[in-house]
This record gives C-alpha cells, sequence and structure tokens, in this order.
C-alpha cells in the first residue's frame, strides 16, 4: 500500500471499459502521480480493445485486485456494479474511486465509506466537475462574499433523454438510474461546494414516457426499455446555511430556457458554469446591476479540450478534465493534502438523492441525516500541482 511519505505514481487500474472509459485512460497522463497499469470488464473483449486502444493490458478482474502493481482501483462500471466492485478492491487493500453515483442504495454507500475508513484506505467518487476551473471560480467569488449571503438559488437538468446517443441505455431507466441518481450528483455535488450540506428536502416525481426506444447506432437499436424509475422529479433543497433551492431534472423536456444553476445572494446574484464540465464562464451582478462575466478557461483545468460526437458544429468545445478527482487523491496519498472529492461527499449526496425520490414517493419531506463539512476549497496554485 502507498503511504502518505510516498511519491511514486500511484498503479491505476480500471474496471469497467464501456462508454466512459475512453476519456478518463485518454486524460490520465496529463495528470501527475498516475500511472495507468491495467483494464478489466466482465467482457473481456471490451477490456481488450480499450487496452490495445489506450496502450494498457487488458487483466481480470481477479488478476487486477491480485496485483502488487496497482495501487488504485478505478470503478466504471455500471451503477448498480459500483457497490461490489468497489467493496471487492476496497477488501483486497486497494483505494477506490468510483463513477457516480457512490452506489445505489445509501447503507451500501455507508459500509462503503466505513470499511475504506477502517482500512486507512481512501475512497473517492465523481463528480469531480467541481475541481475544475469553473467549480473553483464560482466557490471563489461565493468566499470572498462577492454576492454576499446565499439565501435562494435553482439548478435545473432537463433534456429528452439518453437512449438517441447511449448505445446500452437500459440502466438509466430502471432504479438505480434516472435523473436524480444519474445526473443529480454533479448539481448537488456542486451545490453542496458552494453552500454546505443539505439538511431537508421536499419533492415530487412521475414517469413522463412509460418506454423508451433506442435511437442511438449499436446493437440494441429499435430495442424498447420500459422505465421504471420517475424521469421528472422536482424538489426543494433546505441547505443548513439555510439557503433554499429548487431543483428540477427530467428526461421529459424537448427544449426550455433555464440556466443550470442560479444562486441568488443578499448583495447580487451568480450563475454557476454547467456542472458536468470542468470550465466555463461565471456570471455574476452586484445586487440589480446586469450581468458581468468571469471566464474559467485561463484558470487550471479550464481550457476546453473535449466536444461530444453528438453534438452540434455550433456547440463550443467543453473542458473534460475526468481524472482530475483521482489526480487529487493520489496526491492526497502522496502528500497528505485534503481529500476532496471523497467518499463521504458522495455519501451525503447519496443521502440527499434517495431523500428526495422518497419524498417524491411518499409526498412528506424528508431530513438528511449524514452532515459533513464542505470540502476546503482547491487553490489555483495547488490545482496546477495536480498537471503531470
Ligand atoms: N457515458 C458517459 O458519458 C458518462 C459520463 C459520466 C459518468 N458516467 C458514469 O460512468 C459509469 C459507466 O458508464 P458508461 O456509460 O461507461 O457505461 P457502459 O455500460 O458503457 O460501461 C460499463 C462497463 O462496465 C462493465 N461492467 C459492468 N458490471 C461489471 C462488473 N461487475 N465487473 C466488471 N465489469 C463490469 C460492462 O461490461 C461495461 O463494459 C456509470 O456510473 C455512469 O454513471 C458515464
Amino acid at each position: 500500500m502507498v503511504t502518505a511519505a510516498s511519491t511514486r505514481p500511484l498503479g491505476v487500474g480500471i474496471i469497467g471499459a464501456g462508454v466512459i472509459s475512453g476519456v478518463y485512460m485518454k486524460n490520465m497522463p496529463l495528470f501527475a502521480g498516475l500511472s495507468l497499469r491495467g483494464c478489466a470488464d466482465m467482457r473481456p473483449d471490451a477490456a481488450r480493445a480499450q487496452a490495445a486502444a489506450h496502450g494498457t493490458e487488458p487483466m481480470t478482474v481477479d488478476a487486477m485486485l491480485a496485483s502488487p502493481d496497482i495501487d488504485m482501483i478505478l470503478n466504471l462500471t455500471v451503477p448498480n456494479a459500483h457497490f461490489a466492485v468497489s467493496h471487492a478492491a476496497l477488501t483486497a487493500g486497494k483505494h477506490v474511486f468510483s463513477e457516480k453515483p457512490l452506489c445505489t442504495n445509501v447503507a451500501d454507500g455507508r459500509r462503503l465509506v466505513a470499511e475504506a475508513e477502517q482500512r486507512g484506505l481512501l475512497l473517492g467518487c465523481a463528480p469531480d466537475t467541481f475541481l475544475g476551473a469553473g467549480g473553483r471560480l464560482a466557490r471563489q467569488m461565493i468566499d470572498d462574499g462577492r454576492v454576499g449571503r446565499i439565501v435562494a438559488g435553482s439548478a435545473f437538468l432537463m433534456s429528452r433523454g439518453m437512449e438517441h446517443w447511449h448505445p446500452d441505455p437500459e440502466f438509466f431507466f430502471k432504479p438505480g438510474g434516472g435523473p436524480i441518481l444519474d445526473l443529480g450528483p454533479y448539481y448537488l455535488g456542486a451545490l453542496v461546494n458552494l453552500l454546505g450540506p443539505i439538511a431537508r428536502v421536499q419533492a415530487q416525481g412521475s414517469i413522463g414516457y412509460a418506454e423508451r426506444i433506442i435511437t442511438a447506432p449499436g446493437p440494441r437499436t429499435g430495442e424498447r426499455i420500459k422505465v421504471e424509475t420517475p424521469t421528472t422529479v422536482t424538489a426543494l433543497l433546505q441547505f443548513t446555511c439555510g439557503a433554499q433551492v429548487s431543483l428540477a431534472m427530467s428526461w421529459d423536456v424537448h427544449r426550455h430556457s433555464h440556466p443550470g444553476i442560479e444562486l441568488y445572494g443578499t448583495e447580487g446574484s451568480l450563475r454557476v458554469p454547467d456542472p458536468n464540465f470542468f470550465g466555463g464562464i461565471v456570471e455574476f451582478t452586484e445586487q440589480a446591476g446586469d450581468w458581468q462575466t468571469a471566464d474559467s478557461a485561463s484558470l487550471a483545468f479550464g481550457k476546453p479540450n473535449w466536444r461530444s460526437p453528438s453534438w452540434p458544429a455550433s456547440r463550443p468545445d467543453q473542458a473534460n478534465y475526468r481524472c482530475l478527482g483521482l489526480a487529487e487523491m493520489a496526491r492526497s496519498l502522496q502528500h497528505g493534502t485534503p481529500h476532496r472529492s471523497s467518499g463521504r461527499l458522495a455519501l451525503h449526496v447519496l443521502e440527499a438523492m434517495f431523500a428526495i425520490l422518497t419524498a417524491a414517493e411518499t409526498g412528506v419531506a424528508c431530513d438528511v441525516e449524514m452532515a459533513i463539512d464542505r470540502p476546503p476549497a482547491l487553490e489555483e496554485a495547488e490545482a496546477g500541482l495536480l498537471f503531470a
């Protein structure tokens, strides 16, 4: 196991060689302290193809967990497999960074956090986007008091769904998927980083379409998926700091014109960049003045570097620095710096998401039991040290 005093690169093994693994493998050489050692998947052909494309070793999961060269497991499996894969990796003595959500129920989330803490291992979880340039700039403006004390806000993520771009989108429409568990982590993670913990929620939910038809190219094109989880959820979040934020997340909306996250403070208003990405423009006002802009592109991890193949030419590139949270966790292990994109933060967000889903089902407001502190701000100088 690597201890805080060690500065050799940490050996990383990826489990889950699907859609998102490509950008992680492409980005990893950008970061300090990480050395990709192998790639595994329950589908050996997928592991072989991704390993060949990115110059690493295809491995079985068992061989990866037994390998002394691998210090950290990057869990990029589907949400319903997150708990089993992360738990097996922790039990094998590996540090773990998981894609979001941490797992698909709160009891398992608590087990993962406890397992890591008992073993003295680090558990990290996406989203790490709040550590990107746009998230850091928004955080700095709030911490500097530019818009005063935040009283209220709104957060919207609404689209037509996933079946038109993801070749295997079934998990999005089953329990463990849905817009709250799939995309809520970005919005709630960003809000908790800016405002601190969520204390209580109210919510409503519905299923907009009973069935989805896969139109993305691939072996499943034309297949029908029965929708078994709410695809439109609206919630009211009460933060411990006193702020109240209305949240709407839906895959039943063709078009809308709401900004992603808008916060209203005693001295002005703030628009936070899209928390799906790492850069972007912060917009703010001084009291009722005009909107002003602050671009994060010149800050570390703010420069646009990526575009989705499904985007129209008119849509600009975005900053996509997936692996940032993994590198921040490696730095924490190597240098004893704070671990911000942590399993504890992800567990608080998971508890808040299940409180929203329970409140939507029962119509009764739900408390979020586990309180946490805001992660310490990541300053520009420390962020710069995460580059290779
Ligand atoms: N696709 C995206 O754009 C995107 C973006 C951000 C986050 N994510 C997250 O990344 C994760 C993976 O998403 P994806 O789109 O790459 O999914 P995917 O279905 O394309 O890939 C998942 C891979 O995990 C493998 N797998 C599943 N269970 C496994 C197990 N028990 N052991 C070993 N391998 C297993 C599957 O065979 C598959 O190859 C999800 O948590 C998702 O929420 C995806």
